[in-house]
């Protein structure tokens, strides 16, 4: 029986998802990780690595993309080899049309890989690997945002599908009772996806993902009840 904690972390080559991947590692997690871009994914595994923790050097990195069967199938393969796994974050993403249309000329073919990344991928990789986070007592953490439930003008296709995924996150809480189920809002971060969203703006004044690191590590170590959260409101208060 393997003891490492796994979890894996779809999106995990940049931004959040790379921070995340090494706060868990700090945590002492084996981690699995993925992301489309091969290279940018292999420098992001080493840097996950070189985080330490008792986990290190336990991080599986398997390109592809998560909308893909073939790549899904892979992460669960990857999964079973480990033995185990005990969280799932679906984090990896997309905001669909960059600049932000108006629903009025939002092209649906954007729309639906807004919800194929968004809404549809996360779910089929949490039915995958249901079988073994319901063998650990596991979690399933997704990565939402407050544009599921706030009416920004131009956000229509992102928040449309992020809402989407709160609504499943919310239903399969209700059906997997056994497990954690948690869907939660980072706040606004300095990364890839958030420049985007706001093209040729300075977005220096956001901060860096791994500023939100505590508020996710507080969540899974302290196994708090599902739901949906807000990563500000997670933040472990300085004795
Ligand atoms: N940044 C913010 O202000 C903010 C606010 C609220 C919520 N969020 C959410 O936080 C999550 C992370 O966003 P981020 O800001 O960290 O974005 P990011 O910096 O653009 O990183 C996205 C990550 O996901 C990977 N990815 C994208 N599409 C993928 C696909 N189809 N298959 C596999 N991997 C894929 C990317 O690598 P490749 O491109 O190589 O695939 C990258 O590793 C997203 O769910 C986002 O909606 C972000």
């Amino acid at each position: 029986m393997n003891e490492t904690p796994t979890a894996m972390i779809t999106g995990a080559s940049r931004g959040l998802g790379r921070a995340l991947a090494a706060g868990l590692a700090r945590e002492g997690f084996a981690l699995i990780v993925d992301a489309r871009n091969a290279a940018a994914l292999q420098a992001a595994a080493d840097w996950i690595r070189a985080a330490g923790g008792p986990g290190k050097g336990r991080v599986t990195a398997i390109a592809g993309d998560v909308t893909d069967p073939a790549h899904r199938a892979a992460l669960r393969q990857a999964a079973e080899a480990a033995g185990r796994l005990d969280l799932l974050v679906n984090n990896a993403g997309t905001l669909g049309a960059s600049p932000l249309p108006a629903l009025a000329d939002y092209p649906p073919d954007e729309l639906r890989t807004a919800f194929e990344v968004n809404v549809i991928a996360p779910v089929a990789v949490t039915q995958l690997m249901l079988p073994l986070l319901r063998a650990s007592g596991g979690a399933v953490l997704n990565i939402t945002s407050d544009a599921a439930v706030e009416a920004y003008a131009g956000w229509g296709g992102y928040g449309a599908a992020k809402a989407a995924l709160e609504q499943a996150s919310n239903v399969l809480a209700a059906e997997e009772l056994a497990l954690r189920v948690w869907w939660v809002d980072p706040g606004d971060l300095r990364t890839d996806m958030h420049q985007l969203a706001f093209p040729g703006e300075d977005i220096s004044d956001r901060p860096e993902p791994e500023s939100v690191v505590p508020a996710f590590v507080r969540l899974v170590s302290e196994r708090l009840p599902s739901g949906r959260y807000r990563a500000a409101h997670l933040m472990p208060v300085a004795p």
